[in-house]
């Protein structure tokens, strides 16, 4: 049987990984500045988290949300020490996509109410309620394009003033750092009028962490730097460091009821398992403090390449600018100085997405390898 091709394919194929390194079938060593797409927060087949899935699987992978399971409040209460964030309810689910639909759906719920406003560039995912929220119509089919929602340019809060006001808004949602389109950031004026703007008229605040939480920015979550209080909080890859894990923080003041949001797999032992050894291994490697070192040595000597026109994002969430389209030159890194890079929409944008553990010195290959081919 074939598989359904819907992926184009680098001629790579991954068999180990180790930290900020994998390696392929042949034993080449490739420096992942790529992460999965943000995904590896702990590196490669960290050892605690390795030995906390193996352990749990031997016991028990998985049981029912019929049952309890106080791996799910294990993880709740690291969450809450670890991200600092208090007065939220934790729901579990098994990816991104999913956890923004719950998010819509919480907000529904809530607010009795049925649009939605996203933004320019957005990216939520590409099941139905998110896909409509997404800003790429090429990947949204017919079905998907029944649900209410409003496109708004970021930043401009005079737009969303006068939609909000309208009164049939349930949700405000955005990246507080845009990942696929390319690592734009609207102004704490705006995140916090937005806010503001929501608390008056009964509409949700959703910020879709699924790429920037769980530390990548330096900061557990991105919108903590803009002093707001989102009503829910979704997020998912660097939560399971591979293992497909997902959730949302809901505000204290939302009352949940029975069938308002379920699955099957979400919160399962295992991947609960996975996620509490994530969090462990953040505290107790100050893996937040790394981000900050390392992507002020990043921006630091980006600064020199001339190359280089703006130096985008915070923390390891980088994106590096060129005067040029970067595809050959992402080619050129991977296939010929084993570096894994990642794209945007934005096609003069490399983005850099490594574990969260990485050393300078792996950089400092990188800015090697990155000077070589700018030469040649
Ligand atoms: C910001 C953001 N939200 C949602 C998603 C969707 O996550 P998933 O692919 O796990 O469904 C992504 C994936 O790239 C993302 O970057």
């Amino acid at each position: 049987m074939e598989l359904f091709d819907v992926y184009p394919l680098y001629d790579i194929t991954p068999v180990k990984g180790e930290g900020s390194y994998v390696f392929d079938e042949s034993g080449k060593k490739y420096l992942d500045l790529y992460g999965g797409h943000a995904v590896i927060s702990v590196g490669h087949a960290h050892p605690k988290y390795v030995n906390a899935i193996k352990d749990q699987v031997s016991r028990l992978g998985f049981y029912s949300n019929s049952i309890k399971n106080p791996l799910q409040k294990k993880l709740a209460d690291k969450l809450e020490e670890i991200s600092g964030v208090e007065d939220y309810s934790l729901f579990l689910c098994s990816s991104g996509a999913e956890a923004n639909e719950n998010a819509l759906k919480v907000a529904s719920f809530h607010t009795g109410k049925d649009r939605v406003i996203y933004f320019e560039n957005a990216f939520h995912g590409r099941t139905s309620g998110v896909v409509a929220i997404t800003d790429n119509d090429a990947i949204k089919a017919p079905f998907n394009l029944g649900h209410k929602s409003t496109k708004l340019t970021f930043d401009d809060t005079e737009s969303l003033k006068k939609e909000i006001e309208k009164g049939d808004v349930a949700a405000v949602i955005f990246e507080v750092i845009q990942g696929v389109g390319g690592l734009d950031e609207a102004s704490s004026g705006f995140y916090k009028t937005a806010a503001d703007l929501c608390k008056e008229n009964n509409v949700m605040l959703i910020t879709d962490e699924v790429q920037s939480g769980y530390g990548r920015t330096g900061d557990f979550f991105a919108f903590q730097k803009h002093g707001i209080r989102p009503d829910i909080i979704t997020m998912a890859k660097g939560m399971g460091n591979g293992f497909p894990i997902g959730g949302i923080l809901i505000d204290n003041t939302i009352q949940p009821k029975y069938g308002m949001l379920g699955t099957t797999f979400g919160g399962n032992h295992l991947a609960c398992a996975a996620s509490i050894s994530v969090l462990e291994v953040i505290k107790e490697e100050n893996l937040m403090n790394n981000v900050v070192e390392v992507s002020d040595f990043v921006k630091e000597e980006a600064t020199k390449i001339p190359e280089i026109k703006k130096i985008k994002g915070r923390g390891l969430m980088i994106g590096l600018e060129f005067d040029f389209e970067i595809a050959a030159l992402r080619k050129e890194l991977l296939f010929n100085h084993h570096i894994f890079t990642g794209a945007a929409s934005n096609k003069k944008l490399l983005r850099i997405l490594p574990p969260l553990n990485i050393k300078k010195e792996e950089f400092k290959i990188f800015f090697e390898a990155l000077k070589k081919v700018l030469k040649d």
